[in-house]
């Protein structure tokens, strides 16, 4: 897959997922209970999770579904999901798979549900969709799973689409809020102006634009579901500096041999911020938009 100038590459994530689990905020509490009710799961069906990197979101809906397979290129990542998946003693009704999304075997069966945490916009979008259509079952579910953006990480076409946001203003909290803005421009210092990813450069990220393509490739849809945020969450520096090497614009490998030095400012920065190592935030709302495959008519 390519975006302008970028093309997609097997590091794009390369050394993230060690510090992914205890970097990334959790999706909201209630995720699991809001799809179950909305798309009527009662433990029986299939779930596949494309681009599930360290099983987040495989595993916090597991409960719904009998069996679930996890894809993921990224080989670190399955070995998280797998040590996961053991550790909540899923044991055999999860299968972790290294593929890319584009390249996925053709034995995986028929899945009642296709889920894509935060990944869908690595893909081929529109071969994606093609082959996700062909492996769910009629009335089958499309499923993106992202943190609900706030106000400020809007653009303005979003803003009017979408006049419903959420604040995470940490005012009132025990500890200071995260410094964001800092550690952007630290690591704007170390890796230069322009976002990085993999071994290519993402002047203007990754597309949006889904709901086009799923409907040129006969999708119905969208529902959404807003999953409410705003929980208190208290955050170590080692959870920030492990969110800052989750990312893919800040992976370890981004840094060659200026790994321990980049850590070494970001500890500081962060010292500078919270002397007691200690922040609050606010826990994000999650966004879920479901899109169908259609039921076939009924025969005359
Ligand atoms: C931001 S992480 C999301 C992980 C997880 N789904 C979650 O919700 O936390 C994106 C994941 O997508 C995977 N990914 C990137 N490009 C992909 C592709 N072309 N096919 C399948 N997975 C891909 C990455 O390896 C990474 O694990």
């Amino acid at each position: 897959m390519a975006i302008g100038d970028w093309q997609w590459d097997e590091t794009l994530f390369a050394g993230a997922a060690a510090y992914y689990r205890r970097g990334r905020l959790p999706y909201a509490p209630g995720l699991a209970q809001a799809l179950g009710r909305a798309l009527d799961l009662d433990g029986r069906g299939r779930l596949l999770d494309v681009g599930c990197g360290p099983g987040t979101l495989a595993l916090d809906l597991a409960q719904l579904f009998a069996e679930v397979v996890g894809v993921d290129p990224d080989p670190g990542m399955l070995v998280e999901a797998e040590r996961a998946a053991a550790d909540t003693g899923l044991g055999e009704r999860a299968t972790w798979i290294r593929a890319r999304a584009e390249d996925l075997p053709g034995d995986l069966g028929v899945f009642d549900v296709v889920t894509f945490g935060q990944s869908f916009h690595w893909m081929d979008q529109e071969r994606v969709a093609a082959t996700v259509l062909g492996l769910l079952r009629p009335g089958g579910a499309f499923v993106h799973v992202a943190d609900l953006k706030t106000e400020d990480q809007k653009t303005a076409d979003q803003k009017t689409a979408d006049p419903k946001t959420e604040t995470r203003d940490a005012e009132g909290l025990p500890h200071p809020p995260v410094p964001y803005a800092a550690v952007d421009d630290l690591v704007r210092h170390h890796l230069g102006p322009v976002r990085r990813a993999g071994q290519g450069t993402l002047p203007h990220g990754t597309p949006g634009g889904e709901a086009e393509v799923l409907a040129r490739a006969g999708f119905g849809g969208p529902e959404r579901l807003v999953v409410a945020g705003g929980q208190t969450l208290e955050r170590s520096d080692d959870d920030v500096v492990a969110w800052v090497f989750s990312l893919s614009s800040s992976a370890p490998h981004l840094f060659g041999e200026s790994r321990d030095a980049f850590e070494a400012d970001l500890r500081a920065l962060l010292t500078r911020a919270s002397p007691s190592g200690r922040f609050s935030e606010r826990q994000p709302g999650t966004e879920v938009r479901v899109w169908r495959k259609e039921p076939a008519l009924p025969g005359p």
